[in-house]
């Protein structure tokens, strides 16, 4: 039960209605238990009358309409009584279920790259959604059916027990091996229903894949192959899922098995009992009767609580395991806000723990506010790690960021993120309207800022041409755009912040040579005023900068402006040389 102290705080919380929820418990089970006294008192009546000590039937008759009208009366009130317990008890675990979710999802916000590197998608998804829900049975039905459990237990076991002990102690012997048995049968169910949720996932992650992957598929021919794989898992999941029916199918019959034991003992032991006279009447074993009917399933449900807090706790455990997870990245929420747009790199190195590749060497260069920077090197240089350590996304491991001269880790980092706009490499775009997705930058952009953000990204003509404009789902739901159509949304989504430095990584690459001197002509004035980066395999990209490094395996091998580069033998040259001669080709 240790990690399930986690959750005490929601406990505290909700103790008002958790209160009330027990309280109306307790009073729902006394009501209920009225019932067996008065069909004990029906049964005498009508023996008193066989036996011939009532004489009048209209009295039997009046005592019985009136028990019957009692027996109703308590029913009807135990069953307002049993719904008002749901909408307390149930309701918390609701609560706790939302509160919980929502504490999961603000970690998962909060923890840097590396942990989500770790970590597949489809573990964290589970986490918040398999896991919570196992926990709320815990904070749910169980606590409601262990409170509703021991009430009927102690009031029932008082009232047998002032009958005939001796009956009592056989009426109810057969209860804990009952209990047991449904105890170990729940927790099979649970092995084998979760074995069937992994066959599930298994069959749905692989029905998705060759769904997104359809092209693929087609063109390579494998239809056939991807169809015997899918026969294979999908009778898997047959099996599996008979197996679980047939644990299953044993629940009810067990139970009701063990109920005709208990009546069995209850007639046996009642009946000789009366007729060696040590119990007055015969109306108690027809009360005995009903008892052990009342209880058995409540305490078949202390086997099934055992087991469903069982899974609760193993559930809390991997949740607690995110929950104390620290993020590797600090915040500093109090840390300072405005930047004015100058980046300074001072000796700073950066190795990939997972690759243990050493993408950022030593690296040195002053960026002042409102200059530019082109950042030119061959695929896997290190430009879009070096982008990467600007807006933190990693912590450097040596040497210092600074901004306006002050360290990146005196920033409050949501703030200074929101100050910089990066374009990435991979244009990813939400499945929403194009609208909302360019105001992703800015929330409470006008229709007029986003179309002036576009006409810069040089993108504004191609969306009018869209039957809906703007509001043109993308995505799953909606169309798909082209590779060079993505990335122009992209760059107007980072420009609508009117970030103090924007970086362009590497995000012109699927634009026809015609289209990126365009770009580069129209964001100029953006250039103006603000401080900007722009990554590049392509020299036209970054040839008009301010200041120009080139990157070789991490390290900076060559600084200055176009003018002094291409006149300095190198990598530079190289290109520009190569380059060059392409264009002069295609002329
Ligand atoms: N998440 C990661 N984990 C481990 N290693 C990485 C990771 N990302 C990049 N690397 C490695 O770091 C090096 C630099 O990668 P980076 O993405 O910065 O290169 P790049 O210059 O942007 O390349 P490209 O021009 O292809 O975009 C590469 O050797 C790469 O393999
Ligand atoms: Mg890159």
């Amino acid at each position: 039960m240790t990690e399930l102290k986690y959750l005490n705080k929601y406990l505290f919380k909700y103790k008002t209605n958790l209160l009330l929820g027990f309280f109306i418990i307790i009073i729902a089970r006394i009501l209920l238990l009225f019932t067996p006294g008065l069909i004990r008192e029906s049964v005498n009546v009508i023996d008193e009358f066989r036996k011939g000590n009532i004489i009048s039937i209209e009295s039997v008759q009046t005592e019985l309409i009136e028990n019957i009208f009692l027996i109703l009366l308590a029913a009807i009130a135990a069953g307002i009584f049993t719904f008002l317990t749901r909408q307390t008890i149930i309701n918390v675990s609701r609560y706790v279920e939302f509160d919980l979710k929502n504490e999961i999802y603000t970690q998962y916000q909060k923890l840097s790259l590396s942990f989500y590197k770790k970590n597949q998608t489809g573990d964290l998804m589970n986490r918040i959604s398999e896991d919570v829900s196992r926990v709320r049975m815990y904070f749910g039905p169980a606590l409601m059916y262990s409170i509703n459990t021991i009430t009927l237990l102690i009031i029932t076991f008082f009232y047998m027990y002032r009958q005939s002990p001796e009956l009592t102690i056989y009426t109810i012997s057969p209860l804990p091996i009952l209990s047991y048995t449904i105890f170990k049968l729940s927790g099979i169910i649970n092995i084998r229903s979760r074995i069937v949720q992994e066959s599930l996932s298994k069959l749905s992650s692989f029905t998705q894949e060759v769904f997104t992957g359809i092209q693929i598929v087609k063109s390579y021919a494998i239809q056939k192959n991807k169809s015997l794989e899918f026969d294979n898992l999908s009778k898997k999941n047959k099996d599996n899922q008979i197996s679980l029916v047939k644990m299953q199918a044993l629940f009810f019959p067990l139970m009701i098995l063990l109920i005709g034991i208990s009546n069995i003992l209850v007639i046996y032991v009642g009946g000789k009992q009366y007729l060696s006279g040590e119990i007055e009447n015969i109306g108690i074993i027809a009360e005995f009767i009903i008892y052990v009917n009342m209880l058995t399933w409540p305490v078949a449900s202390l086997g099934w609580i055992s087991s469903i807090i069982q899974q609760a706790e193993a559930s809390q455990k991997r949740i607690n395991e995110f929950l104390r997870e620290k993020s590797e990245i600090n915040y500093n929420q109090n840390g300072l806000k405005k930047i004015n747009g100058s980046i300074e790199f001072k000796d700073v190195s950066f190795t990939y723990t997972e690759s243990n590749i050493k993408a950022i060497d030593n690296i040195s260069f002053k960026l002042n506010n409102r200059k530019s920077l082109g950042i030119i090197g061959v695929t896997g240089s290190g430009k879009t790690t070096l982008i990467k350590l600007i807006t933190k996304i990693y912590n450097i491991e040596a040497g210092e960021i600074l901004f306006d001269n002050n360290s990146i880790n005196e920033y409050d980092l949501e703030c200074l993120r929101k100050q910089i706009g990066v374009v990435s490499q991979d244009s990813f775009l939400f499945s929403d309207s194009i609208i909302n997705n360019i105001r992703f930058g800015k929330k409470k952009a006008t229709i007029k800022e986003v179309e002036k953000v576009c006409k810069i990204a040089g993108i504004h003509n191609e969306i009018i041409k869209f039957s809906n404009g703007y509001e043109t789902i993308l995505g799953e739901r909606g169309i798909n755009l082209s590779g060079g159509q993505k990335q122009r949304i992209c760059i107007a989504r980072a420009l609508i912040k009117g970030p103090k430095i924007l970086i362009l990584d590497d995000c012109l690459s699927a634009l026809d040579n015609e289209t990126e001197e365009k770009i580069i002509h129209s964001l100029k004035s953006v250039f103006k005023n603000t401080t900007t980066i722009i990554s590049s395999h392509r020299l036209s990209s970054v040839q008009n900068l301010n200041e120009i490094i080139v990157l070789d395996k991490g390290k900076i091998i060559q600084k200055g402006n176009h003018e002094l580069l291409i006149n300095q033998n190198g990598y530079y040259k190289d290109v520009y040389s190569k380059q060059l001669t392409k264009k002069d080709d295609k002329i």
